[in-house]
């Protein structure tokens, strides 16, 4: 029996899936905070020219830049790579990176590594470029596994728990969108377009070293992206912070983050060139990647992942839709968090009862996605594929510590509901 079998028949019991994410939960809170490796963080419009001194200080010689040809195209590397050249720092550029970097692109990344002589890595772009610099860096230290092999075994600590994550080499991340939050997180994304997956692989050794949010790079980002990868990071905090892994200092990131994303995305929506607005929502993702770190999404990412891989949707665009449905479908399981949420972030009303308070925030959501242009539905849902979508969503959610566990069926009502039935 394959690895997924066997991880899908434990996801059919509520019982065990609900006792292990109960024991995640708890040492998540005991455990996580204490090992999670630290990062330097550099903050400031035009602060990639910095990424030359970063590298200089931690004994790097050569670099890899893992980035796409877009932004090649449009000249975003420049300010860095200006710097690193009146330095005389050598690079070479992989460009090959596409969204949703597949298992394909991560091996090129890392075989250009090699025959590069790299011995440091720099990700610029959005997560995709970010996630696939991780996976190829943590195959420098474990050189006998593919980045597919990886993928198969779920990828949970296959560096730290093999002794080997000192030999992960030094990574350094600079987004290019303010959403994912990769550059703060543990884990990376990455895609098997023979199987329609996105495979989540987590070490703490994956974390980079060091980050440089700049957002004159996020300034040319069209409006609607702004505001689908926005969402993206409103919806780590929130998810993080509705999870039963409570977190002092996650919880604290989360909030930080969802009120960034409230106080400055219309100004970056309606002005691209806004950097102050910008650098906040920079901020605001770095924050959600660290609520992540420390207390992990819930159901919202399972569905988002498997059907931005199965229709080929957009990440933030997916949450939009999936987000105000996950939270309405939690109920009373999250109702006082969400409500204290909102009133801590701004958009519940303090004075209303806790039910108007948990229901404040997702009408705000659902508001988010109009005001944007953010479908409210993901009509591409076709029953035909709801068992294969199932499968996913509850193999991916055995370690998210949710107070919610659900079953096949009831995943397909809520499928059916995101996809807009009445
Ligand atoms: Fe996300």
């Amino acid at each position: 029996m394959k690895l997924e079998d066997i991880m899908s028949q434990v996801a059919k019991s509520k019982k065990v899936v609900g006792g292990i994410k109960h024991i995640i939960a708890v040492s998540e809170y005991f455990f996580w905070p204490n090992v999670t490796p630290f990062q330097d963080v550099i903050e400031g419009p035009g602060s990639s020219a910095r990424a030359v001194e970063i590298l200089k200080i931690n004994n790097c010689k050569k670099a890899l830049i893992v980035t796409d040809k877009v932004l090649v195209s449009l000249g975003v590397l420049k300010t860095m790579t200006d710097a690193m050249d009146a330095a005389g720092f050598p690079y070479a550029i992989f460009d090959g990176v596409e969204p949703n970097p597949t298992i394909e692109n991560i091996d090129a990344a890392y075989a250009l590594y090699k025959s590069e002589g790299c011995d440091c890595g720099v990700a610029v772009g959005g997560g995709s470029s970010i996630d696939c610099a991780k996976v190829a860096l943590c195959n420098a230290a474990r050189p006998n596994l593919t980045a597919e092999k990886l993928g198969r075994a779920m990828g949970y600590f296959p560096v730290t728990f093999a002794g080997k994550q000192k030999k992960v080499p030094f990574l350094m991340a600079i987004p290019t969108t303010a959403g994912t939050g990769s550059e703060s997180t543990v884990a990376a994304v990455m895609s098997n377009v023979r199987t329609d997956q996105k495979i989540t692989v987590s070490d703490t050794a994956m974390r980079p070293k060091a980050v440089i949010l700049d957002a004159a790079l996020a300034a040319g980002l069209p409006p609607k992206a702004t505001a689908e990868t926005a969402l993206d990071a409103f919806c780590h905090c929130l998810e993080g912070y509705i999870n039963r892994s409570h977190n002092p200092r996650a919880d604290e990131y989360a909030i930080r983050g969802m009120r960034l994303v409230k106080e400055n995305i219309d100004r970056a929506y309606n002005n691209g060139k806004d950097l102050e607005a910008r650098q906040a929502l920079c901020q605001a993702a770095y924050f959600g990647g660290q609520t992540l770190n420390f207390e992990f999404t819930g159901y919202v990412h399972p569905f988002c992942h498997k059907l931005g891989a199965k229709y080929h949707l957009v990440h933030g665009r997916a949450i939009g839709s999936v987000l105000p449905i996950i939270l309405e479908e939690y109920g009373d399981l999250t109702k006082s968090r969400l409500a204290r949420a909102g009133v801590l972030v701004g958009i519940s009303d303090p004075k209303a009862n806790e039910d108007d308070q948990a229901k404040q925030i997702i009408e705000w959501i659902r508001n988010y996605c109009r005001t944007y242009g953010i479908p409210e539905f993901i009509p591409e849902i076709k029953d035909e594929h709801l068992d294969e979508i199932a499968d996913s969503i509850m193999l991916e959610m055995i370690i998210y510590p949710t107070y919610a566990v659900y079953d096949r069926q009831e995943i397909f009502a809520i499928l059916r509901k995101i996809r807009g039935d009445k």
